[in-house]
């Protein structure tokens, strides 16, 4: 998995500099606890895409974790690290802030969409904890664990199910599955899955092509396309679940929702 670098750039409390000159104490609850809340933006061409949306995400998430919030000042350094980061900059910035009260942003590299594995997701058990339901929280160890089990498994990507047989979310993306060839379901938020940015953008875009249901892993077997989306992945075909082969081609639902969203973001952007 793509993640930060040194000599990514990044900003601590307001100063800009490379990200292996930013640290904070280790006493921060932030750390310690995974106690503290994130986001991440994707930037295209030195542009935010639906950047207010994340800015109230993150305000909802601190709010429900009762952390203490300086809005402005998140969005003040937000633009500044995407300043910063040049007027040609496709990447992803993700920010954080911790209990102990360190706001901490960093430019984390894009990877291709040519350049990233076949999703082959294997099914991992998960109880999402409710006490978290609305919060983007820091505390992502169990997500993290999902997907080095999906990967021990052989595939490389997790699909998180209860143990009751319903199907959630990946670790760090949507679900999106058709049944019909034409037509996509995304289990509800009412199953205590991330309120995603791209999802919600996604179910807007499609329309009546696309609805929120309960989807259950013994239909699966019934799936003819899949796709996961994200802020990092935008639409993402996947190739196979567990032993369920969806092809190894993104098929035409996969590819409308994809440039549906890929037009819908060039439109926001003005491109
Ligand atoms: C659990 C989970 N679900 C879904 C997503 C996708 O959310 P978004 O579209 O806002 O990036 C994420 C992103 O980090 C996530 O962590």
């Amino acid at each position: 998995m793509a993640g930060p670098t040194d000599d990514a750039l990044a900003i601590l409390d307001g100063t800009i500099l490379p990200a292996a000159e930013a640290s904070i104490g280790v006493t921060d609850l932030g750390l310690i606890r995974g106690d503290g809340v994130f986001e991440v933006i994707a930037v295209k061409d030195g542009q935010p895409f639906a950047f207010e949306d994340h800015l109230r995400r993150m305000a909802t998430s601190a709010e429900n974790l009762r952390l203490e919030l300086d809005l402005g000042a998140v969005e003040r350094e937000l633009r500044a690290l995407i300043e910063a980061a040049g007027p040609t900059a496709t990447a992803s910035v993700r920010f954080m802030v911790t209990r102990g009260g360190r706001r901490i942003g960093i430019v984390e590299p894009v990877v291709a969409p040519d350049a990233k594995p076949p999703l082959k997701l294997v099914t991992v058990e998960y109880v999402p904890t409710r006490i978290l339901d609305g919060i983007k929280s820091l505390s992502y160890g169990s997500n993290m664990l999902a997907t080095r089990i999906a990967v021990e498994r052989g595939g490389t990507e997790a699909l998180l199910v209860t143990p009751h047989g319903r199907v959630l979310e990946a670790p760090t993306s949507a679900f999106f599955v058709s049944f019909d060839g034409e037509t996509v379901v995304t289990p509800p938020l009412s199953d205590h899955i991330l309120d995603s940015i791209t999802r919600r953008r996604l179910l807007s875009v499609l329309g009546d092509r696309a609805r929120e249901e309960v989807v259950t892993v013994e239909s699966l077997g019934r799936a003819r396309e899949a796709f996961l989306a994200s802020t990092t992945r935008d639409v993402q075909a996947v190739v196979a679940i567990d032993d369920i082969d969806l092809g190894a081609l993104p098929g035409p639902v996969t590819l409308a929702a994809g440039e549906a969203f890929a037009a819908h973001v060039a439109d926001e952007l003005g491109a």
